[in-house]
């Protein structure tokens, strides 16, 4: 079954300049715990402990984080703070963590691509950290997962979003199969509202079958120059099936700075709060 999730990482984060001119956006913190831990942690809940990390130049946080820190254990063995390590120190024991380099910028599809060689030949998650998902249930890649084992094609989630919205995202139309479920027949990057084919946005969580990879070689760049997953995506669908899932839960778009706010605040009261007696 799955077993690999892969996580472009490599991008500039222009949008949360100047925090993330050193820092790789997806180290960003929302409450005590950076964005990353969080996909991973939902990566393996979901049963993928094969975690394959696509990074760029200014990104080593992101493999260190994923290490162990020994000076650090050492001063804090024993003290109060010890415990603080834990969800990570689990994270660490329970995954495997491989990293290749994207040596340009060329997109999300691009990205993807190059993770490839990390990836090998079988189907795959992929995770982008900067949209988080919070379900009290199963989280969003389990519940794809669980849909995989029963349709065995690419299966992307989508959201619906105000119709003045869609030009931040690629919008699909598709087939109906199930009130939550659709076949996709088109799907649009960033369209304008009035070229939109519908208000269900694709949002950072992908299930792909290995064939993607030979459509996304065969891609041309498209909106922006950048070699869109999107365009690759309706290429699939086009020779045989993909579908559009719409998941349980919250997703707060982590890349900007009012869904990191809201995130941050969200994180706060939910988890930290009462985890330390508020
Ligand atoms: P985004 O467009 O949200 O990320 O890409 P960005 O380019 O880092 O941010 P802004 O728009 O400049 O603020 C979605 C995901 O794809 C990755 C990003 O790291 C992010 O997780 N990505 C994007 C790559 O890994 N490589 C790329 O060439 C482009």
């Amino acid at each position: 079954m799955i077993k690999k999730c892969l996580f472009p990482a490599a991008g500039y984060g222009t949008r949360f300049l100047p925090a993330t001119k050193s820092m790789p956006k997806e180290m960003m913190p929302v409450v005590n715990k950076p964005l990353i831990e969080y996909g991973v942690e939902e990566a393996l809940a979901a049963g993928l402990n094969e975690i394959s990390i696509v990074t760029g130049r200014g990104k080593r946080a992101l493999a260190d984080h994923f290490d162990t820190n020994y000076e650090l254990e050492h001063q804090i063995k024993g003290t109060d703070k010890e415990p603080m390590l834990n969800d990570i120190r689990r994270l660490i024991d329970e995954c495997s963590f491989s990293y290749t380099r994207q040596q340009e910028m060329k997109g999300l599809g691009h990205a993807i691509l190059t993770g490839q060689t990390l990836i090998g030949d079988e189907p795959f998650a992929v995770l982008l950290a900067d949209d988080l998902c919070i379900n009290q249930g199963d989280g969003v890649l389990s519940q794809m997962v669980r849909l995989f084992k029963q349709f065995r094609c690419s299966i992307v989630a989508i959201q619906e979003v105000p119709a003045d919205e869609t030009g931040k995202y690629g919008i699909i139309a598709g087939d109906m199969i199930r009130e939550d479920l659709y076949r996709i027949t088109d799907m649009v990057e960033k369209p304008a509202p009035e070229d939109a084919p519908s208000s269900l946005a694709i949002i950072g969580r992908y299930i792909l079958t290995p064939d993607i990879f030979d459509i996304i070689r065969n891609t041309s760049p498209g909106k922006n120059g950048e070699v869109q997953i999107t365009d690759a995506l309706l290429q699939q669908a086009k020779d045989g099936c993909v579908l559009a899932y719409r998941f349980k839960g919250k997703r707060f778009d982590c890349g900007s700075v009012d869904g990191y706010i809201a995130a941050t605040n969200y994180c706060y009261d939910q988890f930290y709060q009462k985890n330390n007696g508020g």
